[in-house]
């Protein structure tokens, strides 16, 4: 299943019947903002989301998610995050710049996503290691 905006559902919608996936994935469109997420998946992933949002949108998404998955369920939140301080930086650079040419959005740190997601309802968040972490860092959360 996949979730998005209206219009970009729609294109995404088009681009899995040519592929000929329309029987195995269904494309819904909505804002995360207003509209409940599609229920039956065991596992959600939110791949570079978070850092376009403001921390009370992003627990109210984490909420949804929450809620939308069964007991046992898992999300799976990738994206770029900052490095806590006196670390070496590694993705911060390049993903900083990206963003103020964007015009909106930030890196948090693991931790501060981690703090988040607890907040939302979700148990323990552990770090999954990645060999790439400038393309993304891996946070798995367990609905218990
Ligand atoms: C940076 S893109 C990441 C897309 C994809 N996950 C990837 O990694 O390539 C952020 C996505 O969030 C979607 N998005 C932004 N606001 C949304 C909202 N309120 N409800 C649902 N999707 C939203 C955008 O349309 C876009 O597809």
């Amino acid at each position: 299943m996949l979730f998005d905006l209206p219009g970009v559902a729609e294109l995404a919608r088009e681009r899995v019947a040519q592929a000929g996936l329309a029987q195995r994935i269904a494309c819904h469109g909505g804002s995360f903002r207003d509209d409940a997420l599609p229920q039956g998946a065991d596992l959600i992933t939110l791949l570079r989301v978070a850092h376009d949002h403001a921390d009370e949108a992003v627990v109210g998404l984490l909420r949804s998610i929450w809620s939308a998955l069964p007991q046992g369920g898992h999300l799976l939140l990738a994206e770029p995050m900052a490095e806590p301080g006196g670390q070496p930086s590694r993705s911060d650079a390049y993903f900083h710049f990206y963003l103020l040419a964007m015009g909106r959005g930030r890196l948090r740190t693991a931790a501060e996503l981690s703090a988040l997601i607890r907040q939302a309802g979700f148990g323990e968040v552990r770090t999954i290691a990645n060999p790439v972490p400038l393309h993304g860092t891996l946070l798995l959360a367990r609905k218990s």
